[in-house]
């Protein structure tokens, strides 16, 4: 039966001043790659996406943002129509205590930037939401890639987390192939490396299980 999926996708940028911003690494190639493999079995998607250079896939309800702010602000309109929510995006931690209106001048020779911690979007979903459905969350690290990963799925209320090492530099960022683990809070399961549309499929069939 076809299910309505949210996935959020790519990075965040959070302004400095008007012509600078902060972000992560992130293409936004995985989650894009999930919410077209979910529209194409047939299920409705809403896709939230920071800044990407990607296309959009066909049949998917796109709603573009900037800011990890504004991220969290879609998705708290959004959650409550998903039976299945994927955080694919990488979004900032952090964003600039004041941004001010004027780009920031080249004065002083060190120039300290005070920042202050983003809404866990992810970490927001059961407990500031509400959110019953099926909760996925991504896990991006470079070193005890399992243990991370099922940390974060306790802490977040995932049924599974989507784990890969980016340490690797023949997967992960920007690449077209991934190698990812599915973290349940019970066992793991390894899926082969493979392009990042056919993982989505299986993730997309996973998701499904749960
Ligand atoms: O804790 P960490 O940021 O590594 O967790 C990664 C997971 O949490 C990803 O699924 C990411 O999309 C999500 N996340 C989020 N909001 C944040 C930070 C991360 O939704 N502010």
């Amino acid at each position: 039966m076809a299910k309505h999926f949210l996935i959020t996708a790519g990075p965040t940028h959070e302004p400095l001043d008007p012509v600078r911003y902060l972000t992560n690494r992130s293409s936004g190639k995985m989650g894009y790659a999930l919410a077209g493999a979910a529209a194409h079995e047939g299920h409705r998607v809403t896709l939230i996406s920071g800044p990407c250079d990607l296309e959009v896939p066909e049949g998917v309800d796109y709603l573009p943002v900037e800011t990890a702010a504004e991220m969290y602000e879609a998705v708290s309109r959004y959650i409550g129509k998903a039976q299945i929510a994927i955080f694919a995006a990488a979004v900032a931690d952090y964003r600039p205590v004041n941004v001010p209106e004027q780009k920031i001048k080249k004065t002083g020779n060190t120039l300290t930037l005070e920042l202050v911690k983003n809404p866990d979007i992810l970490g927001s979903a059961r407990e500031v939401f509400g959110y019953k459905g099926t909760l996925i969350g991504f896990a991006a690290e470079t070193e005890n890639v399992e243990d991370n990963a099922r940390g974060k799925l306790q802490r977040k209320g995932c049924d599974f987390v989507v784990a890969n090492d980016v340490s690797r530099q023949d997967i992960g960022f920007n690449a077209s192939e991934n190698e990812v683990s599915l973290v349940y809070a019970n066992h793991t399961e390894a899926l082969p490396k493979d392009d990042k549309y056919q993982l989505s499929l299986e993730i997309i069939k996973k998701s499904l299980e749960v």
